[in-house]
């Protein structure tokens, strides 16, 4: 029983996984060592179109790479540590940034600004200088600043290009998948549901109605799953209790947008999901960054689709976002600006 059951349950996480090219890629995960670093690298490992993982922290990166590398998949894993960040990032070709702290009951993702947008500026500061042509996937909180600061120290560098830079917000698209699927008794791939905005609170914009099952959510139901999707981190940092915030569910959703993008640079067509990146959408109302359904392709981001037809409950939603969503990514400018 338990045999069967696991090998079901790996062979539903090697679908998570499809490859449709031989060209493989070198991946980078700067915070290997942390709550989802470490399941993250894990998943890397298990992605064939990775050909070799990178792995960075501060604290810990060797033993995890030493671990990881036990998987008997043909990727090869190194470990770097504190002093090696140079050499952790020579020659990929994508780089992840789980890096930085967590949340703790009561915070909200801003809180999380004092300490990781120095983090996240330093690693953009040494991406810049050693890997100016990867594609940089940014986890760290708070993603609506943490996107504009590596945008704002690549382009300082001279090196920016607007098609190589995520901010990873599929954990909210997992999210409402998952929550919309139960309530309507059907499985999460019935329910795609298409988030833009941002990566926090009311800048998170769920579009259930945009798909068939998702529309038939109405009143008070409509507005809790609504609330859940945009508040649901905060259920996992509850309920952890002081140790920490989503980590598992993350790296899934860090390693599943990381598979998007390998397929999409390895010339698949048709790779299209949520991310948040810098776009013309709401650049006329002083929002360079959001996040939309983005095709993926060799380039990175091939095309930004429009937000499409949305509901007036869901017009009052991207309401709500905008104001706070820019505010967001003006102090992560004003960070860099002032930085030195
Ligand atoms: N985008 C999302 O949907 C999402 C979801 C959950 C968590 N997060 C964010 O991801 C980040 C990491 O969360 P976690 O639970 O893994 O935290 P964690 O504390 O468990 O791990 C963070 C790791 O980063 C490392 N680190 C700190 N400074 C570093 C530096 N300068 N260079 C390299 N590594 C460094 C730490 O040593 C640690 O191992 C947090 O900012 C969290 O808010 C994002």
């Amino acid at each position: 029983m338990f045999a069967r059951n696991a090998a079901r349950a790996f062979s539903a996480h090697s679908r998570m996984f499809s490859s449709s090219a031989a060209r493989q890629t070198k991946v980078c995960v700067l915070g290997a060592g942390g709550g989802i670093g470490q399941p993250l690298s894990l998943l890397l490992k298990t992605d064939p179109l990775v050909s070799s993982l990178s792995l960075y922290d501060i604290r810990g990166a060797p033993g995890v790479a030493a671990d990881v590398s036990h998987v008997d998949t043909a990727s090869e894993v190194n470990g770097y540590p504190a002093d090696n960040l140079d050499e952790a990032l020579e020659g990929v070709k994508v780089v992840v940034i789980p890096a930085g702290v967590p949340r703790k009951p009561g915070m909200t993702r801003d809180d999380l600004f004092n300490t990781n947008a120095s983090i996240v500026r330093d690693l953009a500061s040494a991406i810049g200088r050693v890997a100016p042509d990867a594609h940089v996937l940014v986890i760290s909180n708070p993603v609506n600043s943490t996107v504009p600061i590596v945008a704002s120290v690549l382009e300082k560098a001279g090196v920016f290009d607007p098609r190589r830079l995520f901010g990873v917000t599929t954990l909210d698209v997992v999210r409402a998948a998952k929550f919309v699927s139960g309530l309507v008794g059907a499985t999460p791939a019935e329910t795609p549901i298409t988030v833009v905005g941002g990566h926090s609170g009311v800048t998170i914009v769920p579009l259930l109605s945009q798909n068939n099952l998702g529309q038939s959510l109405t009143g008070e139901t409509y507005e809790k799953v609504v609330h859940r999707i945009q508040y649901g981190g905060d259920e996992v940092v509850k309920a952890k209790d002081g140790a920490g915030s989503a980590t598992l569910s993350m790296a899934y959703a860090g390693a599943k947008f990381a598979n998007a993008l390998l397929r999409g640079l390895n010339g698949e067509k048709g790779v299209i999901t949520p991310t948040f990146v810098k776009s013309d959408l709401f650049a006329s109302q002083g929002i360079d960054f959001f996040s939309s359904s983005v095709e993926l392709g060799v380039n990175g981001v091939e095309k930004i689709h429009p937000i499409g037809n949305i509901s007036p409950e869901e017009q009052k939603l991207i309401d709500a976002c905008l104001p706070e969503l820019k505010k967001n990514i003006e102090k992560g400018k004003s960070f860099v600006a002032q930085s030195s």
